[in-house]
């Protein structure tokens, strides 16, 4: 079961957009992380909420989108995410975050993808202007967006090929390929 779901987490990045996510969802989500671990269980990781699609257009334009996929500057209107979750650090309780947001957003992705969400995490993030933007104060540090919705689009694995290329791709179909490196190659050492 957790293996399926791991395999179904994919990172999506075109969605039904005007199928909503309501707040109690998000809560939900997030109620997942907050029973994660966390480093010296300091729990320094805040959440900022997203489902108003206009405060959802807020966020979109400060993100960035698949940079492998150099003819694709991010979904277009109408494939957009419909809600966001926002992973920050509270400076005035740790002021690093280790793998804490990691953890976090896995929780988080997993429990969308239970629910037949979809998502991706994305570090690239404008920050300086998403916080004037949401008026995040400076002991917020923003670390995480999480896009989510409803996926409109189909995402295979693959193994990495003899050329080793990693680089995920959109074939003709409009299928989005993850190449992903073998079990053997992962463990460098059984002992
Ligand atoms: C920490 C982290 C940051 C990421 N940042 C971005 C990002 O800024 N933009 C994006 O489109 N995808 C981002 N991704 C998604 C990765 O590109 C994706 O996980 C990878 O291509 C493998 O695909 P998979 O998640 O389906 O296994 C990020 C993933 C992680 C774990």
């Amino acid at each position: 079961m957790l293996k399926d779901l791991v395999r179904q987490n994919r990172s999506y990045r075109r969605f039904e957009q005007q199928v909503p996510i309501s707040l109690d969802t998000l809560r939900s989500l997030v109620e997942l992380a907050r029973l994660s671990a966390s480093g010296a269980n300091l729990q320094p990781l805040k959440y900022v909420l997203v489902t108003d699609p206009d405060a959802c257009a807020e966020v979109f334009p400060h993100l960035g989108w698949a940079g492998y996929l150099k003819d694709w500057s991010g979904p277009e209107e109408g494939e957009r995410p419909a809600a966001y979750i926002l992973i920050l650090g509270d400076r005035e309780i740790r002021k690093e975050f280790g793998v804490d947001h990691g953890i976090a957003a896995q929780s988080i992705m997993l429990g969308a993808a239970e629910l037949g969400l979809g998502g991706c995490m994305i570090a690239s993030i404008n920050r300086q202007v998403l916080r004037t933007s949401l008026s995040i104060p400076e002991h917020l540090e923003i670390l995480l967006c999480l896009a989510l919705g409803k996926p409109q689009e189909m995402v295979v694995i693959e193994p990495v090929g003899p050329d080793g290329d990693i680089r995920y791709y959109r074939d003709t179909g409009g299928i989005h390929h993850v190449p992903k490196r073998s079990l053997d190659e992962l463990i460098w050492k059984s002992i």
